[in-house]
């Protein structure tokens, strides 16, 4: 055990935030420490909207399935899975890109989830709390338009940081026998172990 693994044992998404606005210093150390995050093919296909605009944020709280946090953290992102810059890239050295298959897609999505745990990890790490909005893709192509997002690009989700009003109870995670395995996938006695689980999560 470790400050680090300290840290990351005691995660739970924050939704309620205390009203103090963040500086932006602080944002960009954490972007900066979010783009640290190892990136496939070392493409860094993300980019991140910063919404201020109340406006912008009641329309994506609505969106995301009238998500209050949208529209009350004190900071709110997008991440922006993001392939257009490789072809703005690759005109520059006269060529053409091929991003229409579904690697790309896989390469863009994790590429941008790596940097924002980064992101959330270095939040968590300053005594901040956020949580992560996938609700944002109920609607994309509206988040798409609102945010002038270019082709070869698409909203993953968005992140709501700020200082924690609220703690929630950590959520029991998984048995680790579900998850860690050995030489193959072995399937044996999951089912007790899944039952055990659902009983722990329901006094949850
Ligand atoms: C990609 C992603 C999207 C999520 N979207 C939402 C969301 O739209 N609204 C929300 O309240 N929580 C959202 N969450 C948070 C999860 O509900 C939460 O992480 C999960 O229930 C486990 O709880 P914990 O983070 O407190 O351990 C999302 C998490 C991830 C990783």
């Amino acid at each position: 055990m470790n400050s680090t693994i300290h840290l990351l044992n005691q995660h739970r998404t924050v939704r309620r935030f205390k009203s103090y606005p963040l500086k932006q210093d602080t944002l960009e150390e954490l972007v900066l420490a979010g783009q640290r995050a190892a990136t496939s093919n070392f493409a860094q296909a993300y980019t991140l909207i910063q919404v201020e605009d109340p406006e912008k944020r009641k329309i994506l709280a609505e969106l995301s399935g009238n998500q209050r946090h949208v529209e009350e953290a004190p900071l709110f992102l997008v991440f922006v899975a993001d392939l257009e810059r490789i072809w703005k890239a690759s005109a520059l050295q006269n060529t053409i890109p091929d991003t229409s298959y579904t690697e790309a897609l896989i390469l863009a999505t994790v590429d941008t989830s790596l940097m924002a745990q980064n992101i959330m990890i270095a939040a968590e790490s300053l005594g901040l709390g956020g949580v992560y909005v996938g609700g944002i893709r109920n609607q994309p192509q509206v988040v798409t338009s609102l945010l002038h997002l270019p082709a070869h690009t698409y909203p993953l989700f968005g992140m709501c940081l700020g200082f924690p009003d609220e703690w929630n109870d950590q959520k029991p995670r998984l048995p680790l026998p579900l998850v860690l395995k050995k030489e193959v996938y072995d399937r044996e006695n999951e089912l007790p172990l899944l039952q055990a689980y659902d009983a722990e999560i329901a006094v949850y």
